[in-house]
């Protein structure tokens, strides 16, 4: 108990973390300050043209010309002419198919593909010019991106030819927005796009958070909660929706929306939202024509039915490819997209019966309709087959569907994984999931090449992040923090890019080339996954977060004994649930065969993941050579201590960079520090209480 009264002491101690004021320019502009380089560096640019030329003009076009401009000048202190035609070096932009009329002897090295790019050195008219090329307008505009992310790092740019084509077409954010200005699950302030009911009359920051999402590659951003109102399609409301896609347009960034399958009844005065009915179908495609009136590149729609309360087609006894279907075809002529997603369970389930398992709800929900969804909808699935937990292993239903579109949805706002108050950098949790391969018919079939598309021959599919950034001046309430949303964008243009290469990047952009502060920065996030799971979830237990309260705090009995299903299953003898098929609920039949013998097994299933799959005794021994229980007291020890060199490792930046992010930072760090002791004492005690087994190394050992 002692331990208890001393962390909730420390907790007390550093309330809450200090912010800097609002406001703070070099927040706002996260990875894109574009600082002023040195000397040395500066130089390194000389060769740069100092004009630019448009081969042709768009909104897209314009803009991206004006990036680079503002770019050049912050960083090398020197103006960009933009100019009507090629007269002595200059940048050209353009897409392929501008170039051939004006350069037809340039080919890209590779084909360039949906919004792919490409940038060369190449003489013109006698002089030498840098171009750059995109597949669309937006290609342009993300490989202007890609030049002012090299030159802000210090990459030489001489002699460049480099093409680049995204991995998968779908590369969306999903803002879990209420129309009342408050976001679900946000903890950097309130929304960027509504207030009091109403669209925001200022939306300057939706603009810049297109810009920021433009230059991660991010084309689609969904602009609010997928628990719905059905106000959001009021006419009225579309309106004033439309302003937002204005502000995101020249950024290359289709806005879309969520709604609620109930809209037909709630909002359109029809006495039935059955999909099925003739006149729910035409009350979607009169409002998709509504829509597409006000704003002619509106993405899609975002659905949300049958789950933790939403209505749903089983109302009327129709399936999820009939809600989907009767919204997509409404779409289809406008060219827009249905992302429906697969997070539908039954939150009430019997927790007394051990087969019953919330994992398994995607894969028998979805799996059966396979092949019946239009080709204009998505399947939206969570990384793992719960929520966001620190650690699961990948949802079947990757493997599970294939005549669908699929997306994956991954959550850049850290519901589960400290809510922006501890340091959680989740690139490393996402590289695991996306490579890993589920030996679809016994091939290489990776989840990044499942859900992009390529393994099934599918035409579109891709990413879908829960990003939920607000007013707060660094946006999702801790500077440290965007670097999950950079690592978002960037893992969604190209999954193949290490974690190391993501926060190099990053950091640079974000803090600066000083090799120390970019070693050090990138040293802590790239630890920060598995020191946030070691003193919270351990083995694949799950969070232990307080699942009916706020998702935060340790609350490891609040799984247990009601319907929510994110059960542990811990008792006086052991702990875990059983997902096998021989004893338990059968939920590892639902991978391909290889995945299967890799978690059916205890003796293959990997430690990280036993206690997701296996009920266990305390004393059963891991590949580790530990046991469970000695595990748990350990790796919650080793993460607090951890949780406290965070703080020594920061402070050798003091001088390095400028002291407001050092001294909001450093309060984060404390923070966390004193949050980890408060975990691991909180567990601890719990185990222990429940197990009677004390720790071996004595130190944990609760009072
Ligand atoms: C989680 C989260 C909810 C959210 C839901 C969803 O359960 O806590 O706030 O609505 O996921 O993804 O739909």
């Amino acid at each position: 108990m002692r331990h208890i009264f001393l962390a909730a002491f420390i907790s007390v101690l550093f309330a809450r973390p200090s912010c800097v004021q609002a406001g703070e320019p070099l927040d706002t502009e996260a990875w894109l300050r574009y600082g002023r380089l040195d000397a040395p560096t500066t130089k390194k640019y000389e060769q740069l043209p100092s004009a630019s030329v448009l081969l042709r003009r768009s909104l897209v076009l314009e803009n991206a010309q004006r990036e680079l401009a503002g770019g050049v000048e912050k960083m090398l202190g020197r103006r960009l002419d933009s100019n009507d035609s090629i007269n002595g070096p200059t940048i050209v932009l353009g897409t392929l198919s501008d170039l051939r009329s004006s350069a037809p002897s340039l080919r890209p090295p590779v084909a360039l593909e949906g919004d792919g790019f490409w940038i060369t050195s190449a003489r013109i008219h006698n002089s030498q010019c840098l171009f750059i090329v995109g597949a669309s307008d937006r290609g342009v505009l993300y490989g202007v991106f890609a030049l002012l992310s090299k030159i802000a790092r210090g990459e030489s740019v001489d002699g460049i030819d480099e093409a680049q084509n995204p991995y998968a077409p779908i590369r969306w954010v999903n803002q879990w927005d209420n129309l009342d200005g408050r976001i679900e699950r946000g903890y950097g302030g309130p929304s960027i796009f509504f207030s009091d009911g109403k669209v925001r009359s200022d939306l300057t920051r939706a603009g810049e958070y297109a810009r920021l999402l433009a230059s991660i590659g991010i084309n689609g951003c969904t602009i609010n909660n997928v628990n719905a109102a059905p106000g959001a399609l009021e006419d009225s409301f579309i309106a004033q929706v439309k302003r937002i896609a204005d502000v995101f347009r020249p950024w290359g960034v289709q806005l879309s929306m969520s709604v609620d399958l109930s809209s037909p009844k709630v909002i359109g005065g029809l006495d039935t939202f059955d999909p099925l009915d003739p006149r729910v179908a035409e009350w979607w495609r009169k409002k998709a024509d509504e829509i597409y009136q006000q704003m002619p590149d509106f993405g899609g729609v975002v659905v949300k039915a049958d789950s933790e309360g939403r209505s749903g087609p089983s109302a009327y006894g129709r399936t999820h490819a009939h809600a989907a279907n009767v919204i997509a075809r409404a779409l289809k002529p406008h060219g827009g997209v249905v992302f429906y997603r697969a997070f539908v369970y039954n939150h009430h389930l019997d927790w007394r019966d051990l087969k019953n398992d919330r994992a398994k709800a995607a894969y028998e929900n979805f799996h059966p309709l396979d092949g019946k969804f239009d080709d204009n909808t998505i399947v939206q699935i969570k990384n793992g087959p719960i929520d966001f937990q620190v650690r699961e292993p990948v949802s079947p239903l990757f493997a599970g569907l294939r005549r669908t579109n699929e997306a994956i949805e991954l959550q850049i706002t850290q519901e589960y994984t400290g809510q922006q108050k501890h340091l959680c950098f989740l690139v490393p949790m996402w590289k695991e999931v996306l490579d890993f391969d589920m030996r679809v018919e016994g091939e290489p079939s990776r989840v990044k090449d499942l859900v992009s598309g390529r393994f099934f021959h599918r035409l579109i599919g891709g990413f879908a992040g829960v990003a939920n950034v607000g007013l707060d001046a660094n946006w999702l309430g801790s500077p440290l923090a965007m670097a999950n949303l950079y690592g978002f964008g960037r893992l969604a243009w190209n999954p193949d890019l290490s974690s190391e290469t993501v926060i190099d990047e990053w950091t640079g952009l974000t803090f600066g080339s000083d090799p120390l502060v970019v070693k050090t920065i990138a040293g802590l996030q790239l630890r920060s996954w598995h020191v946030y799971e070691n003193y919270t979830g351990p083995l694949g237990a799950g969070t232990l977060t307080d699942i009916t309260g706020n998702h935060y705090d340790p609350g490891p009995e609040s799984s247990e004994e009601n319907g929510w299903g994110q059960w542990h299953r811990a008792d006086h003898q052991g702990i875990g649930m059983d997902r096998t098929v021989a004893t338990g609920t059968g939920y590892i039949g639902q991978y391909p065969p290889e995945v299967q013998k890799l978690y059916e097994a205890l003796a293959a299933c990997p430690d990280e993941l036993l206690l997701f799959f296996h009920h266990v005794p305390y004393t059963y021994v891991l590949h580790s050579g530990k046991t469970v229980i000695q595990h748990v007291y350990d790796s919650h020890r080793e993460g607090a201590e951890q949780a406290q060199v965070f703080i020594g490792e920061w402070k050798s930046l003091e001088g390095h960079i400028d002291s407001a992010r050092y001294r909001d930072i450093l309060a984060r760090f404390e923070f966390q520090a004193g949050e980890a002791v408060k975990w691991r004492d909180t567990i601890c005690s719990w185990i222990y209480r429940l197990s009677g087994i004390p720790d071996q190394k004595g130190k944990a050992r609760p009072q």
